[in-house]
């Protein structure tokens, strides 16, 4: 299976530009943040406090995380619920962030990440997937842009869904996030030692899946 490793900080556009990569490929695009997102949710649903290593953490017994692609399209179950659409509110966002830090967590939904790139020729994006899930990745791609430019694209896509977030909030979580992403112990975000890194800053959408898809091609 070819299986290619995305990773990057949020909103580097990783999620828009995998899919429509994954698209032209006839692969299947997998969004593994939305596994952390669904955790995340749990905690939120149960007033668990995200940062809670040890209550969130036996949390785990409860839940049940699975994927399931329909045309193509992921979407991410919760004990059984399809939650593909609370998993996106802000403070999924947040959530998701901490209890990604958790190494219980991380554990938890490592087998079905690898389970699905040993079955599918796949894109798989996240944090650590060049760096921890998939150490094998044949291609492996650090996705980035500026942290304004990352925080303009995330406002206009919540303003689009009706979101009331101004920009500095916008902003100042994704910072935030940045810094929680890259400096917690277990699997920080930074890019493998054999990854190619792409910044999307200066590029229009169709001009960075273009940059993808050739980076992807060139090494198959
Ligand atoms: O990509 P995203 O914004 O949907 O991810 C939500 C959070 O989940 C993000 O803040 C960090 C975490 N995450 C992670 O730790 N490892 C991954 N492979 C994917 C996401």
């Amino acid at each position: 299976m070819i299986n290619v490793a995305i990773d990057g900080p949020a909103g580097a556009g990783k999620s828009t530009i995998s899919r429509a990569a994954a698209g032209e490929l006839g692969f299947i695009y997998v969004d593994t943040g939305a596994l952390y997102r669904a955790v995340g949710v749990y905690a939120l649903r149960n007033n668990i406090d995200t940062k809670d290593a040890r209550n969130v953490g036996k949390s785990l017994e409860k839940i049940t995380v699975e994927l399931k692609f329909a045309d193509g399209v992921q979407h991410v179950f919760l004990n059984g619920e399809d939650v593909s659409e609370e998993i996106r509110l802000p403070e999924a966002s947040m959530a998701a962030s901490n209890v990604s830090a958790i190494p219980a967590v991380r554990e938890f939904l490592f087998d079905l990440q690898r389970d699905i790139a040993a079955k599918n020729n796949c894109i798989m994006d996240g944090r650590d997937i060049g760096t921890v899930v998939l150490p094998h990745a044949q291609i492996k791609i650090f996705l980035t842009a500026s942290p304004e430019i990352r925080a303009m694209r995330r406002f206009k896509e919540l303003e689009q869904k009706g979101a009331k977030d101004t920009y500095e909030e916008v902003l100042s979580d994704l910072k935030i996030r940045d810094y929680n992403d890259s400096h917690r112990e277990i699997a920080p975000l930074k890019p493998a030692a054999d990854s190619v890194t792409v910044d999307t800053s200066g590029l229009s959408l169709e001009q960075s899946v273009n940059k993808i898809v050739s980076v992807i091609k060139e090494k198959m």
